[in-house]
């Protein structure tokens, strides 16, 4: 059993805050009953109707993919390519929180809980990501110290939490970086070395929040525990 305003949020309807109101307001029944408590107690299995429009509401999940190369991040592609949805088995209508490229891997985080989708994609929250990129060239100290310092990215600056160059060949002409960011604009990474002339080869995402891949290969997956949801939860503080 979860409070009313809570379930209604999870489910994507409106934000908590929101749902409160509208329950004030006489706006929301249960099963067939208006209920104006905020600390009503509902349970997946009741029906919530929301200004006259129903919603059936799922059981919360939380999933940790090992996203591979060539998946599209997305429930459905117009050309049928495979998605990442169709890598997890579950019944329930799970999304992705936020967008890994078509070649890009590594963790993303899979849900059907939408309070904690936009908890952890509001940039307020300062989820931290990190990313090891491998360049087509070698990165030059000047950048690497202008990259510390915050690039603009389409006039916005871009200032990433932590860079560390994890291993380069000047003979090879290519440097792998890794890089931690807050923010989440679609293709940040490579647009952010793209402002500085270098183009991303390989890209792998290897930590969101506390969450690391840990032994998951290439297309595992795993369902997170409800510690870790409460701990992810803890971000909106
Ligand atoms: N930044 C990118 O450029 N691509 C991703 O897939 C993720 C972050």
């Amino acid at each position: 059993m979860e409070r009313l305003q809570k379930v209604i949020a999870q489910s994507g309807i409106t934000s908590r805050r929101k749902a409160e109101d509208l329950i004030l307001a006489g706006r929301v029944s249960v099963n067939g009953n208006v209920v104006k408590e905020l600390g009503t107690k509902v349970s997946y299995e009741d029906t919530i109707v929301v200004d006259g429009k129903t919603y059936f509401l799922e059981e919360k999940k939380v999933y940790l993919l090992n996203k591979p190369r060539g998946v599209i991040c997305s429930v459905s592609d117009e050309v049928g390519r495979k998605t990442v949805v169709e890598l997890i088995d579950t019944d329930k209508r799970i999304y992705p929180v936020g967008r890994l490229d078509y070649d890009t891997t590594g963790l993303l985080l899979l849900t059907n809980d939408g309070e904690l989708a936009n908890v952890l994609m509001h940039p307020r929250h300062h989820v931290e990501k990190t990313y090891v990129a491998k360049l087509n060239k070698f990165l030059e100290p000047g950048d690497l110290m202008k990259l510390k310092k915050g690039v603009l990215v389409e006039g916005v600056l871009c200032k990433p939490t932590r860079v560390t160059v994890k291993k380069y060949d000047k003979e090879k002409d290519y440097s792998i970086v890794e890089v931690t960011l807050v923010e989440g604009r679609n293709h940040i990474v490579k647009k952010l070395f793209l402002s500085l002339g270098y183009l991303v080869d390989k890209l792998t995402r290897i930590q969101y929040g506390f969450l690391t891949l840990e032994h998951l290969k290439s297309g595992e997956y795993r369902e997170l525990s409800l510690k870790e949801v409460k701990k992810l939860y803890e971000y909106k503080r």
